[in-house]
């Protein structure tokens, strides 16, 4: 098996792009309700719009319950999506069977936060690389490659030497080793995307960089488009070469890396760094200061109107709270937006 992608391509050749992406989950519904004729739904995902290159990391940070993973899952289309389009090399995709989603697999593979739970107690690694690089038709002719291609996709995790992982079994690994193995398990497809929802997130700090500067070595050495979702927006500047940022299941900014965690213009994202842990800036903290952009997540049953960020928010405008914001450009850098009202620099009366 090779692991070198196929085509050769230039390094900004766009792998996966979605435009418009949607999910809405149906509220179970009561007696109630069905009486009443509401069709409440929890407004996980709207309007995303990304792109994907490759050789190119895109950090998606935002809060706990932002939509992060549900955008994840429907760009591996684990799940069907309420509106919107996803196209694969230009070319629209929306995979209905089992066939269609093993040719879309094999191009977009996705790593979870928990290795422990995505990896089978009861199967060795062995079992695991196997059965990935044969259903992605990786495993060659006859034994002797398949056990050069399983030592190959060890040796690209670092899991070295090869035999000495092999026949372990997942609880035998420690958290860094699991993780290792889950992205070689996703290596085994040989796929241009990798979604990766918190891949260090369950790690212990101190082994978290070197599985992050795994997943930098295989972007740059197989030129792969990555998604990395994250919490920790600190991470994003070190990691990604892009960052996208989410509340409450829209995007609010995005730009390159540096620029947006250095020069954060959205209010949510100055307040996502500001909530960093930082002991300088806590151990100066007056109770006034501690407080301020407090407050919780919106529903997502009844999301607020216009900007959602519009409750929390310190710089709230009255055209926040009716008018939605659409992407206004940051003229600092190129390429740096933020749906932000703020950066509305047309006067009122050309409206
Ligand atoms: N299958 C589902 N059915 C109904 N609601 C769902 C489902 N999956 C997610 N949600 C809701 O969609 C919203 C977004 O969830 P999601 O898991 O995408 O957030 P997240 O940003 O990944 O959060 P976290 O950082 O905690 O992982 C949440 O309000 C969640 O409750
Ligand atoms: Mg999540």
């Amino acid at each position: 098996m090779t692991l070198t992608p196929d085509a050769p391509a230039p390094p900004t050749a766009v792998v996966l792009e979605a435009t418009g992406l949607t999910k809405h989950f149906p509220v179970r519904r009561s007696l109630r309700d069905i009486f009443k004729r509401t069709h409440e739904a929890v407004h996980a995902v709207d309007d995303v719009h990304l792109t994907l290159r490759r050789g190119q990391v895109v950090a998606l940070v935002g809060e706990s319950g932002s939509g992060k993973s549900t955008v994840a899952r429907l760009l591996a289309q684990l799940y069907p999506r309420t509106d919107g389009d996803i196209q694969l090399h230009g070319e629209s995709s929306r995979v209905k069977g089992g066939r269609q989603f093993r040719a879309y697999a094999k191009k977009v593979q996705m790593i979870f936060q928990d290795p422990f739970a995505s990896l089978n107690p009861v199967h060795t690694i062995r079992y695991h690389l196997t059965r990935a690089l044969k259903i992605h038709g990786n495993a060659g002719g006859n034994a002797q490659e398949l056990e050069q291609a399983l030592t190959e996709l060890l040796n690209r995790v670092s899991l070295t030497p090869p035999e000495r992982y092999l026949d372990k079994f997942p609880h035998e690994l420690s958290g860094g080793q699991r993780q290792r193995v889950a992205i070689a398990r996703a290596l085994g497809a040989n796929p241009e995307a990798l979604l990766a929802d918190e891949p260090v997130s369950m790690l212990d700090v101190s082994i978290r960089l070197g599985v992050l500067n795994l997943l930098r070595d295989l972007k740059e050495r197989l030129n792969l488009a990555i998604l990395y979702i994250t919490h920790d927006i600190a991470s994003a500047r070190y990691f990604a070469d892009e960052t996208l940022v989410m509340y409450a299941g829209r995007m609010v900014e995005g730009g390159d890396s540096e620029t947006v965690t250095q020069n954060p213009a959205h209010p949510y994202t100055r307040l996502l760094i500001d909530s960093a842990p930082d002991p300088d800036r806590i151990a100066n903290m007056t109770a006034d200061t501690a407080d301020r952009g407090d407050g919780e997540p919106p529903s997502l049953i009844h999301p607020p109107t216009g900007c959602r960020f519009h409750p929390r928010c310190p710089v709230a405008m009255p055209r926040c709270s009716t008018d939605l914001p659409v992407r206004l450009e940051i003229n600092d850098k190129p390429g740096h937006w933020a749906a932000c009202w703020l950066y509305d620099t047309e006067p009122e009366a050309a409206k």
